[in-house]
């Protein structure tokens, strides 16, 4: 009943010219992907030349970050009216964004209520940190996030997000977490949060991707169980052949 996506984070790699390459490779496989929603979020510079090529296909675009303010003195930020023009998505909350750059569970709120008011639809990322892990409270930790990020948000504004489980000890690492790990956290952390916040019918409905070195050696089994409704995939989107198999793993 829930569609799994398949959504690549090109970080900050690829240029236009890059870009539009990377799309015309994956194109013939993927324009007409039926029965997963294929996203690709290349860097803003990139989301122009990408909408032009991606036009005519099933294929959509996302961004990575976003302000939460239509516009206004924000030196060298992007609001939602400016990603509303090109694209349907935006990732929020991603890890590096709030290690690196400061982002807080209080500004992800902002961000995520700021694009749903504009009609984008968030990824909203979460996840614990090897020490989180270690010391045993992940579930506390994820839940912290996620109530967080989505607090305010009604029913019909919950149908529009999906969720991306994403520890940072497995991002970038090769080391994924275990398929039945993630599920866990899926199905006994994020899903009863979300069932408990905007209801059973809609709780069930929202995915939970997972995200952390999903490569096509470990995308199947991940992707098969109950509650991991497809993957945000960063290092293993970069290359067409790739970023291919994981979507038909996903299908
Ligand atoms: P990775 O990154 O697939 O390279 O581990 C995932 C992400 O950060 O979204």
């Amino acid at each position: 009943m829930r569609t799994p996506m398949v959504a690549g984070n090109w970080k900050m790699n690829k240029g236009l010219y890059e870009t539009r390459d990377l799309i015309r490779e994956m194109y013939p496989v993927l324009h007409a992907v039926e029965g997963v929603e294929v996203v690709i979020c290349p860097p803003f510079v990139g989301l122009g030349v990408a909408k032009r090529e991606v036009e005519a296909s099933t294929i959509k675009l996302g961004a990575q970050n976003m302000h939460w303010a239509d516009s206004g003195a924000f030196t060298g930020e992007i609001s939602p009216t400016m990603l509303k023009e090109l694209c349907e998505y935006v990732i929020l909350g991603h890890s590096e964004r709030r290690a690196m750059f400061g982002e807080t569970d209080e500004t992800v709120n902002k961000k995520v209520l700021a694009a749903l008011a504009h009609g984008l639809k968030p990824i909203v990322c979460v996840g614990e940190t090897l020490e989180e892990n270690q010391s045993g409270i992940t579930a506390e930790v994820v839940s912290r996030q996620v109530r967080a990020d989505l607090e305010g948000l009604n029913q019909e504004q919950a149908e529009q997000v999906v969720i991306a489980y994403e520890p940072v000890w497995a991002i970038g690492t090769g080391l994924a977490a275990t398929p039945e790990g993630a599920n866990a956290v899926h199905k006994d952390v994020i899903r009863p949060i979300l069932r408990d916040m905007f209801g059973e019918t809609i709780g069930d409905g929202m995915r939970i991707l997972y995200g952390g070195s999903v490569n096509p050696g470990n995308a199947a089994e991940l992707f098969g169980q109950s509650d991991i409704d497809g993957g945000l995939i960063g290092g293993a989107s970069l290359k067409a052949e790739s970023f291919i198999a994981l979507v038909k793993a996903a299908m």
